[in-house]
């Protein structure tokens, strides 16, 4: 039986069953891109924790978790690009098959920062895979070999997003009722 949808939202975008196919579709490409390999999958808190979660489930290749916490600087819903390191990864990734996983990929300046962060240190390769992709993410050049959903560019909820820290748990992405951020 599924939850009730909470009243703040105004429409479901993208289903809970859609985001579930999905993950196992972009799990299928992962698996045969891997294949005989081991992944670490670095997860993006707080936003990654729901495709970090469905994704490593849905694969067969063998993965390791790591979670890195990032903050960018500017206002709450536009990043500058300039990251600061909240919580950094536990282990070494050299020589390691790094897959970073994202929520959303907006401006892109977060990821683009986060995978010259991770170049350097000498991983064996690394790749992105987003759930959700917005049409900005296009203006700054960050290959995501992997993305869900391209989505318009209006703020959504839900599946690890959230607006200020409320709708991470929703199973499905959707939007809000204008007064939500009115009030
Ligand atoms: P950017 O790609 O550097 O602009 O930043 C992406 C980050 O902004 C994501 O990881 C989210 O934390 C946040 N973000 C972007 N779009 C949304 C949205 O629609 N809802 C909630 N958070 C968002
Ligand atoms: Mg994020």
């Amino acid at each position: 039986m599924s939850r009730a949808v909470p009243p703040e939202i105004a429409e479901i975008l993208i289903s809970e069953q859609e985001i579930q196919d999905k993950i196992a579709v972009m799990a299928k490409a992962i698996d045969e891109d891997y294949c005989g390999k081991e992944i670490l999958l670095v997860g993006v808190l707080k936003g990654a924790v729901m495709v970090m979660a469905d994704l490593a489930r849905a694969l067969e290749t063998p993965v390791s978790m790591e979670f890195m916490a990032v903050s960018s600087y500017g206002s709450s819903t536009s990043s500058s690009g300039v990251v600061r390191i909240l919580k950094d990864l536990d282990r070494e990734i050299s020589d390691r098959h790094v897959l970073v996983v994202e929520d959303v990929i907006d401006s892109g300046l977060t990821l683009n920062w986060l995978l010259r962060n991770m170049r350097s240190r000498g991983p064996a390769s690394v790749e992105v895979c987003a759930l959700l992709r917005k049409p900005e993410a296009a203006k700054v050049d960050v290959p995501v070999k992997y993305v869900g959903f391209d989505i318009a560019s209006e703020f959504v909820v839900g599946y690890g997003l959230d607006y200020a820290e409320r709708y991470r748990d929703l199973p499905f992405v959707g939007r809000l009722k204008p007064e939500v951020y009115a009030g």
